[in-house]
């Protein structure tokens, strides 16, 4: 009976993935493995609970003791547990180096020392940097500029390693931004579509045009399960629907499904170091036979209807601990913009100039909610 670990279960990504391993892929045997920090939420997980062919166990992947009571008879793991939140490696980085490198270097010890089949590594399209203009390959040169992704490219590192060093079989994946059902509200679309249904603001970070590419949360999954399955060992797999919108866009999208009103939109001082453009080739993966199946329309809409159709979950989730978080990240931010007047940054780091920003921003506020 093959025997599927997946680290981070209980979070966005994860949950999505356990769920299609054993709905659509047919697994038979799934282990979760989580530490339920404030990102993990047993309610993501909560229709798999009772299943004979699924396990949720609670516990940490830097914890040894417990890898070797879980992975004896583990065929695959693929590891997405980490600390995920580029604005929060921002505020306090060493729990990111603690559970991304440092739980990644216990999982692959476990892995070798319990002849672990394959080991696939959730990573990111951060690990590359900005890019000004085309898309990098899986060969270009790791620049990554937070602590988030400086952890994530320093967990690749040891992956590597172990794949050259031990003749581990390793895959590694580099995705983009997804987005989609059970994404936490802290992130940047759900963040917006809750706010958007609140009636609140909607914090855009410098002039808003900073550009991501965005992939529906169940075609990265399927990818990923792809690279695992098919993937050449010590092989990288870069991740990436195409569907590259700047942030103003998707806060203009995300205001016009809502039915929301436009003077939400509210540009605020910019993340420090924060990366202009993301953009990933996708041959490799295509070449493995991967196609994206929701476009970006397709997905917004299905994104903000799961949010206004489960309310009770992010309710429950931007309550206590978030408040404190959100004050912290947005209160004096939000405050600025209000003085300095509706739309305008204080200050904006990334370069292109706040007059056009704000121009941009309300000419967005003018037109129909
Ligand atoms: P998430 O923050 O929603 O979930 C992370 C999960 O890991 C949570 O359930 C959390 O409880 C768990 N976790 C954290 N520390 C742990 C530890 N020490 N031991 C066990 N479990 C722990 O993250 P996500 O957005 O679902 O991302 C999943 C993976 O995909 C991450 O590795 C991330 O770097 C990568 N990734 C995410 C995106 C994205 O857009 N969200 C894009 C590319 C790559
Ligand atoms: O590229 C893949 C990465 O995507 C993953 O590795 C990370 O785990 C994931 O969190 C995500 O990182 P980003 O920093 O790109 O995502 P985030 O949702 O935080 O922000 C997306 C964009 O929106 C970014 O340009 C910053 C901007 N933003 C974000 C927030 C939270 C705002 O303008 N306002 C906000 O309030």
């Amino acid at each position: 009976m093959k025997k599927i670990l997946v680290t981070g279960g209980a979070g966005f990504i994860g949950s999505n993935f356990a769920r299609m391993l054993l709905g659509r892929r047919g697994a038979r045997h799934v282990v979760v493995l989580d530490k339920l920090t404030y990102a993990g939420n047993l309610e993501n997980i909560s229709d798999l609970e009772g299943r004979t062919d699924f396990e949720f166990i609670k516990g940490d992947i830097c914890n040894v003791k417990l890898l070797d009571g879980i992975l004896p008879g583990t065929d695959v793991i693929y590891n997405f547990a980490a600390e995920t939140h580029v604005d929060r490696s921002i505020m306090e980085a060493g729990g990111f180096v603690k559970t991304d490198v440092v739980g990644t270097y216990a999982l692959l010890q476990g892995a070798l020392k319990h002849g672990v089949r394959r080991f696939v590594q959730i990573s990111t399209d951060e690990v590359y940097g900005s890019i000004a203009r085309g898309r990098f390959r899986e060969t270009d040169p790791l620049l990554p500029n937070s602590p988030y992704s400086a952890s994530k490219a320093g967990a690749e590192m040891l992956v590597r390693s172990f794949f050259r060093t031990y003749g581990l079989p390793v895959v590694i994946t580099r995705s983009s931004n997804n987005y989609g059902p059970y994404q936490h509200p802290e992130k940047f679309i759900p963040l917006f579509v809750t706010n958007a249904i609140e009636g609140k603001p909607l914090p855009l970070y410098g002039d808003g045009r900073n550009v991501r590419d965005w992939i529906y949360v169940e075609d990265n999954c399927r990818a990923i399960a792809i690279a695992g399955e098919k993937g050449v060992a010590g092989e990288v797999y870069n991740i990436g629907a195409g569907d590259e919108k700047p942030n103003l866009e998707i806060a203009r999208k995300i205001v016009g499904l809502a039915g929301a009103d436009m003077n939400l939109l509210t540009l605020v001082d910019d993340r420090p170091g924060h990366d202009r453009r993301y953009a990933v080739d996708t041959e490799k993966i295509r070449a493995l036979g991967w196609r994206k199946k929701t476009d970006f329309d397709e997905g917004m809409r299905k994104t903000v209807e799961w949010y206004r159709n489960n309310e009770g979950w992010w309710k429950a989730v931007k309550e206590g601990r978030f408040k404190r978080y959100y004050k912290r990240m947005y209160g004096g931010r939000l405050e600025s913009a209000a003085k300095a007047g509706s739309g305008a940054p204080r200050a904006s780091r990334s370069g292109s100039g706040a007059g056009s920003a704000k121009a941009a921003v309300r000419a967005a506020r003018k037109g129909r909610k």
